[in-house]
């Protein structure tokens, strides 16, 4: 399996290098992965996913973790590419509030019909690890219905984000990761930042004034 490509070191490109939405072209401080990267890149973690699995596979459940996942498990399984047979199941979690920043609140999670998961392979996409709680808390729960193994696809983690003796990667027999990326806070890609900025093609930093 691919390392991760980690970018912690690589700046920042600008802005007028790439195609960006009108929309979305000033709120913007720089584009930290291309849109042509984060699709190259998944269609290498499509391939290794099908290769772990095995085109034989009839067991796989996908369970995207909503919403910032969507777009990123779309390019991932929707694609005519992907060759395994699976059924899908929405994890709807919310851990920001309308502010648009971190709360203490524990998150909060449903899923529509968790009897499914029981004796399934299940594979949860999500967009970002950041602190850790979140999807610790989701593969907390999605492991209490006694799935058959749990791996994860990630598209960004931040780990020096990683809050103290998380242990959130112990809970997944394989996990792929597509980018490790420095401590910014990111949009586009699925990724919103007050529910804003998710259809944008790149993965993003927004200007520091957006935040206040
Ligand atoms: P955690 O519990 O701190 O790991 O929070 C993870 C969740 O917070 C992710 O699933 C995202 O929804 C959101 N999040 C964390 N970092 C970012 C970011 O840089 N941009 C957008 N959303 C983020
Ligand atoms: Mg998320």
């Amino acid at each position: 399996m691919s390392d991760p490509i980690d970018i912690r070191g690589r700046s920042l490109y600008s802005v007028d290098q790439f195609s960006v939405s009108s929309a979305f072209a000033d709120d913007l401080s720089g584009i930290l992965i291309s849109g042509g990267e984060v699709g190259s890149r998944v269609d290498r973690m499509r391939e290794e996913m099908e290769r772990y699995y095995g085109t034989d596979s009839r067991n796989l459940l996908v369970m995207p973790v909503m919403k910032g996942a969507y777009q990123f498990c779309s390019g991932l399984v929707y694609d005519p590419r992907f060759r395994l047979p699976f059924e899908i199941e929405n994890i709807e979690s919310s851990r920001y509030g309308e502010s648009g920043s971190s709360s203490e609140n524990k998150p909060k999670i449903h899923i529509a019909t968790p009897e499914r998961i029981r004796g399934k392979d299940v594979l949860i996409v999500e967009d970002i690890i950041d602190q850790g709680p979140t999807l610790e808390y989701v593969a907390s729960v999605v492991k209490s219905y006694e799935p058959s193994s749990m791996s994860l696809a990630v598209l960004l983690d931040k780990p020096e984000r990683r809050l103290p003796g998380s242990k959130v990667s112990d809970y997944f027999v394989r996990t792929f990761t597509g980018f490790i990326i420095p401590n910014l806070f990111v949009v586009g890609y699925g990724l919103d930042f007050k529910e804003r900025y998710r259809s944008l093609q790149h993965i993003a930093v927004l200007k520091p004034e957006m935040y206040s």
